[in-house]
Parts: structure tokens; sequence; C-alpha cells
């Protein structure tokens, strides 16, 4: 197989987010209103901090309004519950994100479980989680697995009767993965850590999506020839080619054996990493809409 198509997530994201920003000055026009984001984020966790930053000004990239909660770590379970019931009945408030993963003393399921569903931009709650394992429309769909299923619809067209593995278990990735290939008509495997047979699970997949965060931990031959690969980790390695003490972001994939045998790759950086954020923004948007009885724009 020669060289593989990269998809690049990069162009990819700010095509979505420029459809939003049209859709959010729409709504502005026509019904005065403008859709707000709420993120909340505890402690000083830095690769968080980075994430809620970037997420803060492409809210406001967007024409929303952003709003941000940083916490200390010393916050109560019952502080934390008081801030999103407040969130919850605050009308410039159509989306809620609580940045994870929590301190350990912190409940995340409780924490979860208090976000109003309609404002649950990140599809955590048990009833978006329902709704999108029963093929609910109104469902809030998490956003790195929506991100990936864009980039594979664009890709490929059509996903019916697709063999699909998704490599990782997680609620934030892999289950809700699954479960959007399943609403694709795919045939779905979940693998894991524990699956027996792993290489040749992996070489019976037309669709393969890695999400385990274990550097390169797929091999060029688990590949099936002309596979289309996402790559949702990103894991952080000693680089010192760069020099010393200095590190590099890769992938779950080995990316350069695997683009020699797929047919399309997403890189990392710039594959799957900037979608995530692009559907964050698309989901409050539609969040919007669903609460004020508004269309829901095809993006
Ligand atoms: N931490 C890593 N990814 C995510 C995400 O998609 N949403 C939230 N809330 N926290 C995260």
């Amino acid at each position: 197989m020669a060289d593989a198509k990269i998809i690049d997530g990069k162009a990819f994201a700010e095509g979505l987010r420029n459809k939003v920003a049209q859709e959010v000055a729409r709504l502005k026009d026509a019904h005065e209103h403008v859709p707000g984001l709420a993120v909340v984020l505890i402690g000083e966790d830095p690769a968080s901090q980075v994430y809620v930053r970037n997420k803060g000004k492409q809210t406001i990239d967007a024409g929303m309004n952003s709003f941000e909660h940083k916490l200390s770590d010393e916050i109560t379970n019952d502080e934390l519950l008081t801030l999103i019931h407040g969130l919850n009945k605050d009308d410039k408030v159509n989306g809620i994100l609580v940045q994870l993963p929590l301190p350990d003393h912190i409940d995340e399921a409780r924490v979860l479980a208090a976000i109003d569903p309609a404002k649950d931009v990140d599809g955590f709650h048990v009833i978006n989680v329902g709704k999108l394992a029963t093929g609910d429309s109104s469902a809030m769909v998490p956003c790195t697995p929506l991100g990936c299923l864009m980039m594979l619809k664009d890709t490929l067209g059509d996903l019916t009767g697709k063999t699909a593995l998704v490599l990782g278990r997680s609620n934030i990735v892999g289950k809700p993965m699954a479960q959007l290939l399943l609403g694709e008509h795919c045939t779905v495997t979940i693998a894991h850590s524990r699956t027996k047979d792993l290489p040749d699970v992996c070489r019976n997949a037309d669709i393969l999506i890695a999400a385990v965060g274990r550097p390169h931990m797929v091999k060029g031959d688990w590949i099936k020839p002309g596979a289309v690969v996402v790559d949702v980790g990103i894991n952080r390695i000693d680089a010192p080619e760069k020099g010393e003490g200095k590190t590099r972001l890769v992938g779950d994939v080995d990316f350069d054996a695997a683009s020699q045998v797929a047919s399309a790759i997403t890189p990392v950086p710039g594959g799957v990493g900037p979608m995530t954020i692009a559907c964050l923004l698309r989901n409050t948007l539609v969040a919007t809409c669903l609460q004020n009885d508004l269309d829901i724009p095809e993006i």
C-alpha cells in the first residue's frame, strides 16, 4: 500500500468552527440568543489548564459567551454541587462542562449527575448516555468520539457494513464511539488491555479507533491493508533526538509503520485533538437550539 492519506483534523476543526460561528451569528440576528458555555476547572493540573484556556478562547472566537469557574482543589462536594445547580438555573448558560479528571475527594458520578442533561455538552450524564444507546437524536454526544465519526464519514462516506474495532472502553471515548459506529450500521468490536489475540482482532478491522493511552501500542502489522485508522491517543514521550530533556507527543498507533499499510490515518498532533473543542462548540450551539425550540443546524 502506498503512503496513507493523512486526515487533517486541524483543517477539519477550523472548518467546523467557522460553520458554528456562522450559525451563532444567524442565531443572534434572528433570535437575539447568544449561546453561553460554562467551564468548571478544579485544581492546577497543567494539561487541564491548557485545555480550558483553549476552550475559552475558541468559544469567544465563535461568537459565544464563555464563563470560566476556576476553583481551588480544596472545594467540597457540596460547594461544587451548589455551583452546578446555579449554572443549571442560569438562562445565560446553555452548556456546562466540568473538566475531568476531578480531585480524588470529589464524587465524579454525583457531579456529572447534577448537570442538567439539556446543558450537558460533554454528553456524560446517564440520560445522554442512555439516549445515545437507544438512538434518540436529542442526545448530547461526547465530543471526542463525535469528532472521530465526522472525520470517518468525511473520509469513507457511508460506513454501513464496515468492520470497526474500538480499542479502549472508557466512558469518554471507547463506549460512546462504539455506540456511534453501531448507529452508522458498522459491525463493532470493543477491545481492551485484556482482549486475547489483540493483533489478530485489529487485523480484521476496516476502521480502527485507538483510544487506550499507550504510546505506539498499535503496530503496523496489526492493521488491515487499506483500513482507516483514527488515533485518539495523546501521549508525551521522551525525545532525546530533539535534545536533552525534550519530549514530544505521539499517539497510540505507530504512525510511520501504520501509514505504510492504512489507506487513511489521523496524525498526532493535528488529528483528533483539534476536533474535540470544535465539537464542544457545535454541541453548545445544538443545546442552545434545543433549549429554545429552534431548528437544529445541519453541522
Ligand atoms: N478531560 C479530557 N477530555 C475531556 C472531555 O472531553 N471533557 C471533559 N469534561 N473533561 C475532559
